[in-house]
């Protein structure tokens, strides 16, 4: 059977043959018979923006790989330094590489006095930390002007090191900002997520050293989040970076993206929905509502798992692994009897509806202390290492200008009327 399609213009009669090649037809040939007739294609649901080799998923078969790396083997063996440095070269690092990215990275979580002192310090005091970080990161753009010099193999990663090292530091900042406690200097000393943890919850004590099995969980979280393909907020971040932005402004944009509740939010929707239930008891009656329309299972369903996401499954253990040390979410209980029930439902096996990655993040980082308008915060200090990575694939394509097209359907040549005639 010939791996091709062919397309006729009615209007003409003319045929074009179109190869299909890595599951997807040129344009580019669509482009050359049809001028001038556009995909309508809102979100993109048929439209794939790029080739890439970073991170593979088989929806339907509820998998996930970066780089080839089964998602559950990285995050039961390696690490998110470790994961940043295999999304962005492409291979695992050997000892000495990872020494001296690790290094790097540990050396540039400094942020400049004056972004603390001038910039964060000139929010208003309950300015959400996800609006902070998204206009501290492109504060950095003006921190660093040489960033600008994309095509220069040095400067593009020296700002790659200093956006994933310097985002916990901002997060954590933008936590402290907005409920008035003091700046907490990053100590080097510690461990990429130790260190972020530090930074949230040190107070007095001269040394704040997380339990490990917090700083793992967090971790384990970061290679979780690290990066999902063309997601919405990696989608901002390649359309930036396409007008050859410095990457603070297009990490900026991306950032923003993830702020919105359809992309970054859905752990904090989970936590709302599981207050709303309230107690065990309501949670049959809660399904029978949502079967009737009224509102989602919210956590549930995911526009490209079609099964269990990979990364659900993996939460669920660092979930105990975390309730071990913090005591238990009350919310969990809650939570677990929504999934027995929705998963024992027609209507959600029907639907290939699975919990999703957002249906056990939000009760973890809860029973860790960490305040709901974290969640988003928590979210894009990790995928920072998938947008860049995305950023300079892109960049290595010379790729054009993303200038999508439109189809008009509004009014044409109409005559200007002075203000008093209309
Ligand atoms: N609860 C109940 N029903 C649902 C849910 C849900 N969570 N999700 C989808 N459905 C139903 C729809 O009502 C629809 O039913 P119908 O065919 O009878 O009309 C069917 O399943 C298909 O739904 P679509 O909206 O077409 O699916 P889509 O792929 O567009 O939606 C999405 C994906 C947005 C994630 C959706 O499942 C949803 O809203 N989930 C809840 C929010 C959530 O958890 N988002 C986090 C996603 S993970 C992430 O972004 C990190």
């Amino acid at each position: 059977m010939a791996e091709s399609i062919t397309i006729t213009d009615n209007r003409s009669g003319e045929t074009i043959e179109i190869p299909i090649v890595d599951g997807g037809v040129s344009a580019d040939e669509w482009r050359k018979l049809l001028p001038g007739i556009w995909f309508h294609d809102e979100g993109f649901m048929t439209t794939a923006v790029t080739e890439s080799s970073i991170t593979y998923i088989d929806g339907d078969a509820g998998r996930l790989e970066y780089r080839g790396y089964p998602i559950a083997e990285l995050a039961e063996k390696s690490t998110y330094l470790e994961v940043a440095y295999l999304l962005l070269h492409g291979e695992l690092p050997t000892n000495e590489q990872l020494d001296a990215w690790v290094h790097e990275i540990t050396y540039h979580t400094f942020i400049h006095e004056n972004v603390r002192k001038r910039f964060l310090e000139g929010f208003h005091y309950d300015a959400h930390p996800m609006g902070i970080l998204v206009s501290a990161v492109a504060a950095l753009s003006t921190f660093y002007p040489e960033a600008k010099h994309i095509f220069d193999p040095e400067v593009r990663y020296k700002q790659i090191i200093r956006l994933i090292a310097k985002m916990p530091t901002l997060a954590a900042a933008a936590h402290r900002f907005s409920v008035g406690m003091p700046f907490v200097y990053p100590d080097n000393s510690l461990p990429f997520a130790a260190n972020f943890l530090s930074m949230m919850w040190k107070t007095a004590e001269p040394r704040f050293e997380a339990d490990p099995a917090l700083s793992r969980a967090v971790d384990v979280l970061f290679i979780l989040h690290a990066d999902h393909e063309q997601n919405c907020s990696t989608t901002a971040m390649r359309v930036v970076g396409s007008s050859h932005a410095d990457p603070y402004s297009a990490c900026a944009a991306a950032a923003a993206a993830l702020y919105g509740p359809r992309h970054g939010g859905a752990n904090e929707a989970v936590i709302r929905m599981l207050l709303e239930i309230g107690s065990m008891e309501n949670v049959t009656e809660f399904v029978k509502s949502v079967k009737e329309g009224h509102g989602r299972l919210q956590g549930f369903g995911h526009r490209v798992y079609k099964n269990y996401d990979p990364r659900a499954k993996i939460v669920r253990q660092i979930a105990e692994d975390v309730f071990a040390v913090t005591g238990k979410n009350p919310l969990l209980d809650i939570a677990l009897k929504l999934e027995e029930v929705a998963l024992a439902d027609d209507y959600f096996l029907s639907r290939k509806l699975y919990p999703n990655v957002d249906f056990f993040t939000g009760l973890i980082y809860q029973a860790m202390g960490f305040p709901m308008e974290m969640f988003p915060v928590l979210f894009a200090i990790p995928r920072t290492a998938g947008w860049l990575s995305h950023w300079a694939e892109m960049l290595d394509q010379d790729t054009k200008l993303a200038r999508p097209r439109q189809l008009y359907v509004g009014q044409l040549e109409r005559q200007y009327k002075p203000i008093d005639q209309r």
